[in-house]
């Protein structure tokens, strides 16, 4: 699929970083197909050392040396990028976006052109290639377009197809996400130290712990209240716990949090 086609990675930062060294691990992309972009030498230099890949300052030159186009800058840089880069950018070029807030009808306007645009949304277990990442086509991608992008997040995680409509609901929750259930393991660890374990026990049984309970939902399909109920024996300790919750409004806090990330989502493209 992506044979021959060389990589234009626009603001390789984490994420871009991420995309190639998961594209690299998968085997879908060898390092010569790669150019990298960023706005300081530095961290140009740092990528070369770490993944052998060519950089160059000038987002226009890796465009015009690829087929296939990563924007990985954040938000509030995007238009600039694309300005730079739309002389050079071609119908037979593909656009994968990974910038939050910014719609795929953004990017067509700018880009005049009918260049296929897609929009995306990884989150940061995409470093350790245990990401989630909503793909949503632009007004010009074809299936084909779409499954180039699948291809290339399938390398870090799961990857889930969208109606563009629900990108920022996407960041509310499966990018806002992992900052919530981290919160949520600190507070498992303050338990577990408030109870006795050592705080290196601690740590161990409630991330897992939750790796586990996550995993159950994914691998057996099963609805949560279904596998919530399993654990919960009458009369036992479980429900007590959960009485506590309830009590404490964690759903609700849970739901607004999402809710409210979900607005901030649709906001950032201004900054
Ligand atoms: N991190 C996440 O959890 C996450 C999740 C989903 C989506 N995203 C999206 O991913 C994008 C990148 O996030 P990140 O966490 O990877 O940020 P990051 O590490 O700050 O990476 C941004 C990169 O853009 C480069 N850059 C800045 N201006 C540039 C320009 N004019 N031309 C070329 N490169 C330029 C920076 O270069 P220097 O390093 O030289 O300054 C930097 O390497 C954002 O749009 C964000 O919304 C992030």
């Amino acid at each position: 699929m992506f044979d021959n086609k060389r990589i234009a990675v626009l603001g390789a930062g984490k994420l871009g970083e991420a995309l190639i060294t998961g594209m690299l691990d998968a085997g879908i992309a060898s390092k010569k197909q790669f150019i990298a972009t960023a706005a300081h030498q530095e961290r140009l230099e740092i990528l070369k050392k770490k993944l052998g890949i060519e950089t160059t300052l000038s987002n226009s030159e890796a465009v015009r040396k690829s087929h296939l186009v990563l924007l990985c800058v954040k938000p509030q840089t995007v238009e600039d990028v694309l300005r730079q880069v739309s002389d050079d950018l071609t119908v037979d070029h593909v656009v994968i976006s990974v910038a939050a807030s910014v719609t795929s009808q953004f990017i067509e306007n700018i880009l005049t052109k009918p260049v296929p645009v897609l929009r995306t949304m990884p989150n940061t277990p995409c470093f350790i290639k245990k990401g989630m990442t909503a793909i949503a086509p632009g007004k010009h991608a074809t299936p084909e377009h779409v499954a180039q992008a699948q291809k290339i997040f399938d390398g870090i995680g799961r990857t889930l197809i969208l109606d563009e409509k629900h990108m920022d609901a996407v960041t509310g929750l499966s990018a806002s996400g992992p900052a919530f259930v981290y919160i949520i393991i600190e507070s498992f660890i303050e338990a577990g130290v408030k109870v006795g374990l050592p705080r290196e026990a601690a740590t161990q049984l409630a991330a897992q712990m939750v790796l586990g309970a996550s995993s159950m939902v994914l691998e057996t399909g099963e609805h949560p209240a279904k596998l919530k109920d399993i654990v919960t024996t009458p009369a036992g300790c479980t429900i007590d716990g959960i009485l506590e919750l309830e009590d404490g409004g964690l759903r609700v806090t849970l739901i607004k949090a999402v809710v409210r990330a979900t607005h901030r989502a649709k906001e950032l493209v201004n900054g």
